[in-house]
């Protein structure tokens, strides 16, 4: 049996989300609903992926880890299409609409990928996409320590949804480079189409995040993840030959906020 868990959590989000741009931090504020909008049509795509090649997987712990994950993965972007929705309608029609053509592309980017690219690209795009989420998670639990600890109420839904997302991602870290070597192996394959696999996202985050920065009245600007200034080294790391996400040390943060919830 895996460790890793499927727990089913529907995050009760206000109608007035005053958490989401309070405007303390608008690039960092806009880069995570960015991320948010996102989630709809990248994680279906990771399901799609690992849902195609699940039965070649000869490693029985590998393939329970593997429906752990896909159980998450789902269990994210179904929290995240509902939170999103309630952003939109905070942002009112136009913006939403102009959110909503670039969503239209990543959709339609992701479901020509899932129908006419090999397992090969799909399964290196998914393991570049969840080593950078690993840094990133790592790197947000690093900037927060005790701030983001526990689901307890003392944050609003917002950032309970990120900081659960977060835990599970570095909870499920080791999955989707374990199918990558199971299936396909090869680092230098691996680091490049992590690169392409990241570039490409990074392109449509910037799309969208200028879109939101035009709705707070900030200019049009490409930024660099915020989280890169402090996790550039953590995340560099990823493309190395021996990065083995199994060899990180995910720290108290994450098992913490997930004590918080029962899995299924
Ligand atoms: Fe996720
Ligand atoms: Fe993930």
């Amino acid at each position: 049996m895996s460790s890793i868990v499927a727990r089913k959590v529907k995050f009760e989000f206000p109608d007035a989300l005053d958490d989401v741009l309070p405007g303390a931090a608008p690039i960092d504020e806009t880069y995570l609903v960015a991320f948010s909008l996102t989630m709809p049509y990248l994680e279906p795509y990771l399901i799609r992926t690992f849902r195609a090649c699940a039965d070649r997987i000869a490693d029985v712990e590998l393939a329970a880890d593997l429906r752990g994950f896909i159980a998450q993965e789902a269990q994210h972007f179904q929290n995240h299409r509902r939170v999103n929705e309630i952003i939109r309608a905070q942002l009112g029609p136009t913006v939403a609409a102009e959110l909503q053509r670039i969503e239209d592309r990543l959709d339609a980017d992701y479901r020509r990928c899932s129908e006419h690219k090999s397992m090969r690209f799909n399964l290196q795009y998914a393991e570049g996409f969840e080593a950078m989420t690993c840094a990133m998670a790592m790197t947000f639990f690093d900037r927060a320590a005790a701030g983001v600890v526990s689901a307890d109420g003392r944050f609003g839904a917002w950032q309970q949804l990120w900081a659960w997302h977060a835990a599970e991602e570095v909870e499920h870290r080791t999955v989707a480079f374990a199918v990558h070597e199971h299936l396909c192996g090869g680092w230098a394959r691996r680091a490049v189409g992590a690169a392409c696999a990241q570039w490409h996202f990074q392109r449509y985050i910037t799309r969208l995040q200028k879109v939101l920065l035009a709705s707070q009245g900030l200019p049009r600007r490409a930024h660099l993840p915020g989280w890169l200034r402090d996790g550039r080294g953590r995340y560099l790391r990823t493309f190395l030959p021996g990065y083995d996400p199994a060899a990180i040390d995910p720290g108290p943060i994450a098992a913490m906020i997930l004590a918080g919830y029962s899995g299924a």
